[in-house]
């Protein structure tokens, strides 16, 4: 026993001293037949690599990057006596996959599983994170009461939850759902808490937006994508990209809403001749007074011009309150006979497409992801959840509060009609 630890001690300190990493071999891996030879006086590409890494397997990097690879590592940052030194082995392809390939190369076959390992992860990240995320149709309902919080939500979440591709999943009959079991009882609000609630929803979208960002720019600078050496700004551009795939959904909602509007307005034209009709024809004294009048107030008002301030007073008032706390959902009833139409169908198939290749995008870049270990990329995994979790939760509660006004609605209309 005691032998054993005697052993373990000694294989322990002999992976610790400080020149266990053999000399890198330039010469064997120097450039060779006629690719060209990297630019000598290029400086590189801003913010520089290798300068500092996640903690896991830090020790090993620096120690491989300023022992065995310091004089292509001084290269790379554009020192030119290193490059000049670098010359004496032959060509120099590039400064950054030179760095790259050596430390690759000098640092311990555990710490390349590791790495690899982590690589499965960070793979599967992207897909892991689909699920967090609030969905296309869910963020569509959503931009037609809060345009800024639903722009928020969609920058917030890194990854989107993409529907079937081909199939239009209508965002109006997320409202019409028989009796999703909630464990939350939503109903309306007090004004003052309705307006604290508001309030803390922007302040954690923006701090799911923030974390989003930071942790990309720092998984960008202390890692390396395998084929884009020198450029860091790929995990931002992934994290960036969800606002694109929502953007032809909220557009197809909109063709959708506009749609049902017109539709809207054409039925009470002809219910208005109907009636019309119908009194020349009967003359009767049993006037439907009450209905004849409301209609006419109704269209007396919609065919004035509303006026540009209350229009705008009226959008920032929705914006602003919670959906809890809304008069009524757009849309909610009117649409249910209206088909969604060929540019809807089209341009929320576009975004789920856009979906489908974010997901792909954030794999391939993800995948190749190297100098980070398993421990950190699961810390990674769960500050990139963290975003996608505040928001999916701020979706939860619109949506619970929309489906309840929607529902309320509902009843009263038809306990009118009854
Ligand atoms: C450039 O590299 C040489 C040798 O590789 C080193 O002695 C020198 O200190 C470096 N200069 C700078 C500014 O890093
Ligand atoms: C690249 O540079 C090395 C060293 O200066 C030289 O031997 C080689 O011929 C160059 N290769 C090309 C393709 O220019």
């Amino acid at each position: 026993m005691a032998k054993l630890l005697l052993c373990f001690f000694a294989v322990i300190s002999l992976l610790q001293c400080a020149g266990a990493l053999p000399p890198y071999d330039y010469e064997g891996f120097a450039l060779k037949g006629t690719r060209e030879n990297a630019s000598f006086f290029e400086l590189p590409e801003h913010p520089l690599k290798f300068q500092s890494f996640y903690p896991q397997l830090a020790e090993v990097l620096h120690e491989a990057s300023t022992g065995p690879c310091l004089v292509s590592l001084q290269a790379y940052e554009g020192n030119l006596t290193a490059r000049r030194e670098l010359t004496k082995y032959g060509g120099v392809g590039n400064y950054c996959y030179l760095q790259n390939d050596c430390i690759l190369s000098s640092i311990y076959p555990s710490t390349q599983a590791n790495m690899a390992a982590a690589s499965v992860l960070l793979g599967l990240t992207p897909t892991i994170l689909a699920n967090f995320g609030p969905a296309i149709p869910e963020i569509a309902l959503l931009s037609s009461r809060r345009p800024l919080l639903s722009l928020l939500l969609s920058m917030g979440a890194p990854a989107t939850y993409p529907s079937r591709f081909l199939l239009f999943d209508n965002p109006v009959h997320l409202l019409r759902r028989p009796e999703r079991p909630s464990i939350l009882k939503i109903s309306r609000m007090p004004l003052r808490f309705a307006i604290a609630i508001s309030f803390f929803q922007y302040v954690l979208a923006i701090v799911a937006i923030t974390n989003l960002i930071t942790t990309s720019l720092d998984l960008g600078q202390k890692t390396v994508v395998s084929w884009r050496c020198s450029v860091s700004w790929l995990p931002l551009m992934w994290a960036m990209t969800p606002i694109v795939c929502h953007a032809p959904a909220v557009l197809s909602f909109e063709v959708y809403r506009r749609k049902v509007k017109s539709r809207r307005c054409s039925d009470k034209v002809e219910m208005e001749q109907d009636t019309n009709m119908l009194h020349s024809a009967k003359d009767s004294t049993e006037d439907p007074l009450p209905f004849h009048q409301t209609s006419d107030n109704t269209n007396a008002r919609s065919r004035q011009p509303r006026s540009q301030p209350y229009l705008l007073r009226r959008a920032v008032r929705s914006e602003f309150t919670i959906s809890a706390n809304a008069d009524t959902i757009p849309i909610a009833k009117e649409s249910a006979a209206v088909h969604p139409g060929a540019w809807s169908i089209i341009f929320q198939d576009i975004a789920s497409l856009f979906g489908i290749l974010q997901v792909i995008f954030g794999t391939a870049v993800f995948s190749s992801l190297s100098y980070i270990g398993v421990e950190d990329a699961t810390v990674l995994l769960l500050r990139y959840a963290t975003s996608a979790f505040c928001c999916r939760l701020i979706m939860y509660l619109e949506l619970e509060g929309m489906i309840l006004v929607a529902r309320d609605k509902e009843g009263k209309t038809s306990s009118n009609e009854n």
